[in-house]
């Protein structure tokens, strides 16, 4: 337990999803992320997310529909937001300009399917396009792809899309899932704690790696040129993007469900040259971050070097590049999905959490008890 970075505390009971970093395990209610990823779809993660009996996909299905139809209808309203340069940004204003139902019930799903309808939005206003209408009928990850491309996406592609938003619908306490429990803990309203979370979501170091990530892999073309780029990164102190985690010791499993992913994506004939120079980085990485962590534990006495492997982000970026989404769109994507985790959480906090205020240790000046004239910050004494 470390409270630099908060490092092993704990910060709260949840019965929502369970992060074993030694394992290399992600438990969402009760189902290793390997059960639902590729299984079941995104409706029904959320489903099983929010406590709904197992039958009720179909209509949360129904409802995020719903949802998504009002937000678009509500256009004109949060328009102003999409003129922002970050996906990220035109997301938080956006989701701050909308109406949210008191009853939960209706206000979660109303902010899932908003984030699908804005981020979709966002991203053909940036091209100079028109937004697309939603369409109820379709599932989530349909209607996104849908209102992205403007195209009719393929079974693939959907399926693909699907896996992802199961896998990272939900994964214990991340920063910006912390971000809204800390937000709602104040009794402040959940689009609020939702705006927050984006905040924290929108970092490299959490989520905004994907982008980074494809830019990496277009700056090494070919897996033979992998370990050279790399270890010229790592020579100037820079990190390899898709690389490392706080919690994971052993590979992330979600790279495991991805990398599935994208290997079926390829198959159908997408993205099997991103894939195969991704597989070239990734285990090029692992090698050069484990010799440099080996020459660093001869060094540094008494320090546990750790090993450090891919993450979620790495297969994320190749499997989204590969169902057709825009790069500047890959966090955005992200928070499409995770919005679902962030409502659970904003509901468990509110029903059972307190306040989260902790302390800090004050190192700054003590104060001066003695002359007025003495001090070096020049501000007088009373
Ligand atoms: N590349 C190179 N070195 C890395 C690294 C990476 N991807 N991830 C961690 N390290 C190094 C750090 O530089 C640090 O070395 P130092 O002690 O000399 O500074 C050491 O490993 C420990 O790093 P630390 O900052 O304590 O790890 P963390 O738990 O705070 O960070 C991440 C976790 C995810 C932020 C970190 O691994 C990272 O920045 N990864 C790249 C960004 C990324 O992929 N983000 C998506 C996360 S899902």
């Amino acid at each position: 337990m470390s409270e630099d970075g908060l490092e092993g505390v704990v910060v709260a009971e949840t019965v929502l999803s369970d992060v074993d970093g030694a394992r290399g395990r992600l438990v969402i209610r009760g189902h290793d992320v390997e059960e639902l990823a590729g299984r079941i779809g995104y409706e029904a993660a959320v489903a099983l997310l929010w406590g709904r009996r197992g039958d009720d996909a179909d209509a949360l299905a129904a409802q995020l529909g719903g949802a998504r139809e009002r937000a678009f209808a509500a256009y004109d309203r949060w328009k102003p937001a999409l003129a922002a340069r970050n996906g990220m940004d035109a997301l938080r204003g956006a989701l701050a300009l909308m109406e949210t139902a008191e009853d939960p019930a209706e206000r979660d799903p109303t902010i899932v399917g908003a984030t699908a309808v804005v981020a979709s939005a966002w991203a053909r206003v940036t091209r100079g396009e028109e937004p697309l209408a939603p369409s109820g009928g379709r599932s989530h990850a349909a209607d996104y792809l849908h209102m992205v491309t403007g195209r009719e996406p393929s079974d693939v592609a959907v399926r693909a899309l699907d896996r992802y938003l199961v896998t990272v619908v939900d994964h214990g306490m991340n920063a910006s899932t912390f971000a809204a429990r800390v937000v709602a803990s104040t009794g402040s309203d959940t689009t609020s704690a939702v705006v927050a979370a984006i905040g924290a979501l929108k970092g490299p170091l959490h989520g905004g790696a994907p982008g980074p990530v494809l830019d990496m892999l277009d700056a090494i073309g070919e897996a033979r040129n992998a370990r050279a780029w790399l270890g010229a990164e790592l020579a100037a102190g820079r990190r390899i993007m898709g690389m490392g985690h706080r919690v994971y010791r052993v590979r992330d499993p979600r790279a495991a469900v991805l990398e599935e992913g994208v290997h079926e994506l390829a198959r159908a004939g997408l993205g099997a040259d991103r894939l195969a120079l991704a597989l070239g980085v990734e285990r090029e990485a692992e090698a050069l971050l484990a010799e440099r962590d080996a020459a660093r534990a001869r060094t540094r006495s008494g320090r546990v070097e750790r090993r450090l492997h891919a993450n979620v982000e790495l297969y994320t970026a190749v499997l989204l590049e590969a169902v057709g989404l825009p790069r500047a769109l890959l966090s955005p994507t992200f928070a499409v999905s995770r919005v679902a985790g962030w409502c659970a959480h904003v509901a468990e906090q509110r029903a059972k959490g307190r306040l989260i205020r902790p302390s800090s240790r004050y190192v700054g000046p003590a104060v001066d008890e003695g002359s007025t004239e003495s001090r070096s910050d020049g501000v007088a004494s009373a």
